[in-house]
């Protein structure tokens, strides 16, 4: 199958684009374009024949759950039923993060078919802020099943030119809109009662991301789900995409917590994914580093970092080194976040 690349022009906005992508998908195709988080590859969630298509291309296991995309908060029905017990958190999360990238998992509507959910009695909805994909949406009517536009395990893309790497010749359409402003995927939470009168909601982060465990806290107790206990792939009802193997790139990644942990083989060569290229945190000058790649240089921002983060790792991945090594970074705001991809990068093969 030949892919075929459109851009939208940042001025005079999606429509074009999205007119195709529209059509393809109304057609059960499937189409790579942008949210704000990494680039999604979306079809509609309530035709098996199109959810069939996206497992395919991305060579994604039937039992890892797709994320679906709707409009609004308003535009559940048939897709997702909020519990009574947890609409009022439901209700006050959306408002405040929605449209953006924040996943949230609820009771599985009718509309949605069951290859989407894995067979799972949830499903997992969003409401991208991206304008592509929202008027996509808007044209298509319906609700769009997206994952992440790479194959699977491997490194989400956060361009049009890392979809092509990843599904050129699998899917029809790339659009391409620059960029993602976030950088990494969305936040899943899992949302439940108080556990007492008086008590707070409790909010279950199964995916660390962009809506931050500071971001949550005001609107109830956050907990972050230990990966080790939920990523041994059998459970995905508890194990969102925590198979170990994902986000990885094909060169092993090494995460030494210090400088001193570092061990290079005789021989080897190494690149290193520095967060702010600072010589004072001890890995600038450690080692005679085949490449080095900067995530926010100066002084270190997170949103920098994320913003950047898949690309520079695509990109050292790409070297043909013997290892890339990551420094720490920092363990709040978005640095959970980034944290997490480089565990679980560094886990897998
Ligand atoms: O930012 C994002 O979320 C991107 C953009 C494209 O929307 N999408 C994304 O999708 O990251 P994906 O499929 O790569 O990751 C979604 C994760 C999967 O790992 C899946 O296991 C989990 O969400 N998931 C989906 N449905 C679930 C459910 N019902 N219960 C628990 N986890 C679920
Ligand atoms: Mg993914």
């Amino acid at each position: 199958m030949e892919t075929n690349l459109i851009e939208v022009d940042l001025f005079t906005g999606p429509g074009e684009a999205a007119r195709q992508a529209a059509a393809l998908i109304e057609a059960g195709e499937v189409v790579a374009m942008p949210t704000e988080t990494v680039y999604g590859l979306a079809g509609d969630a309530t035709r098996a024949d199109a959810v069939a298509k996206i497992f395919s291309a991305k060579g994604r296991p039937a039992h890892d759950p797709l994320i679906v995309h709707v409009r609004s908060a308003r535009a559940l029905e048939g897709v997702a039923e909020v519990p009574a017990e947890v609409d009022d958190l439901f209700h006050k999360l959306t408002e405040a993060f929605w449209p953006g990238p924040l996943t949230i998992i609820l009771p599985k509507g009718p509309d949605v078919v069951d290859a989407v959910t894995a067979g799972l009695p949830t499903v997992a909805v969003r409401c991208s802020d991206a304008p592509v994909f929202k008027a996509v949406l808007k044209l298509v009517g319906r609700p769009l099943a997206a994952p992440s536009a790479n194959r699977f395990g491997r490194i989400s893309p956060t361009s049009a030119a890392a979809v092509m790497k990843e599904l050129d010749g699998r899917i029809p359409l790339v659009v391409d809109a620059g960029a993602c402003r976030e950088g990494v995927e969305s936040t899943i939470v899992r949302l439940h009662p108080p556990e007492r009168e008086k008590a707070k909601p409790r909010i279950e982060v199964l995916r660390a991301g962009p809506v931050t465990r500071e971001m949550l806290k005001p609107f109830g107790k956050v907990e972050v789900v230990n990966r080790s206990v939920a990523s041994d792939g059998v459970e995905p009802a508890e194990a969102p995409g925590l198979l170990d193997s994902h986000y990885a790139p094909s060169t092993p990644l090494l995460l030494p917590q210090k400088p001193e942990d570092f061990q290079p083989e005789q021989g080897s060569r190494y690149a290193l994914l520095s967060y702010r290229g600072d010589p004072k945190d001890g890995f600038l000058g450690l080692h005679d580093w085949a490449e080095v790649e900067i995530l926010s240089p100066g002084s270190g921002k997170l949103p920098e970092a994320a913003v950047r983060f898949y690309a520079l790792l695509r990109r050292l991945d790409e070297l043909g080194v013997d290892g890339i090594v990551a420094e720490p970074l920092p363990t709040h705001g978005l640095g959970l976040a980034l944290n997490d991809r480089l565990q679980r990068a560094g886990s897998g093969g």
